[in-house]
């Protein structure tokens, strides 16, 4: 194992020796991390693993994960390349939304992640992962818009993007999130070309 592989093994090991929402926890077959390239550039922060996500210990396997899949191919970004996580790292029951609490608690343990693998941009996808980036916004007036910000001692670009769970059974959102995730490459090379 790499530095960066064993620094976030740790991450994982402080949630459960630190009992982080225990009901949560209690109930998980799984604690959901994320998945991907640890040294990517960009990582997609959804909202809590549901149930496929639940059993197999991986995010975005189920329904939303087929269709962010499709996303990333349609954007020409290879799913390998980035790294996918989440807010919250244990699925709350009944896919119902994480509570205010249970995101505050995995806040710190998502920085850090983001401290280990050091990505220049971070795509939210859905709410519950962009109103700890970009407080106070709406995501219906600023979804596909990079928003800089400053993060801890670094600087981010953050992309808010609607959920694929929202989106995958509504018309107009749908649309809205496919053509959202076009503007990816664009936004990355930009990124890139200003470093
Ligand atoms: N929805 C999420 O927010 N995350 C997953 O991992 C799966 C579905």
């Amino acid at each position: 194992m790499n530095k960066k592989q064993i620094l976030l093994e740790q991450i994982a090991v402080d949630i459960i020796k630190n009992n982080i929402c225990p009901d949560l926890a209690q109930e998980a077959k799984n604690l959901v991390m994320g998945d991907g390239n640890i040294d990517a550039e960009i990582i997609l922060i959804g909202e809590a693993p549901g149930k496929k996500e639940d059993e197999t210990g991986l995010p975005f396997v189920g329904a939303a994960g087929k269709f962010l899949n499709e996303m990333l191919a349609g954007a020409d970004i290879n799913r390998s390349d980035v790294f996918i996580t989440n807010i919250v790292k244990y699925r709350p029951p009944n896919n119902r939304d994480p509570l205010p609490e249970e995101k505050a608690a995995f806040w710190p343990y998502l920085v850090r992640q983001l401290d280990v693998i050091q990505p220049q941009i971070v795509v939210t996808l859905g709410r519950h992962s962009m109103e700890y980036f970009l407080p106070n916004q709406k995501i219906s007036l600023i979804h596909g818009q990079p928003k800089r910000i400053k993060f801890g001692d670094s600087k981010l670009v953050v992309v808010p993007l609607y959920h694929p769970a929202a989106a995958l059974y509504n018309g107009g959102m749908r649309a809205t999130l496919i053509d959202d995730f076009k503007k990816l490459p664009k936004i990355i090379e930009i990124i890139k070309n200003n470093k």
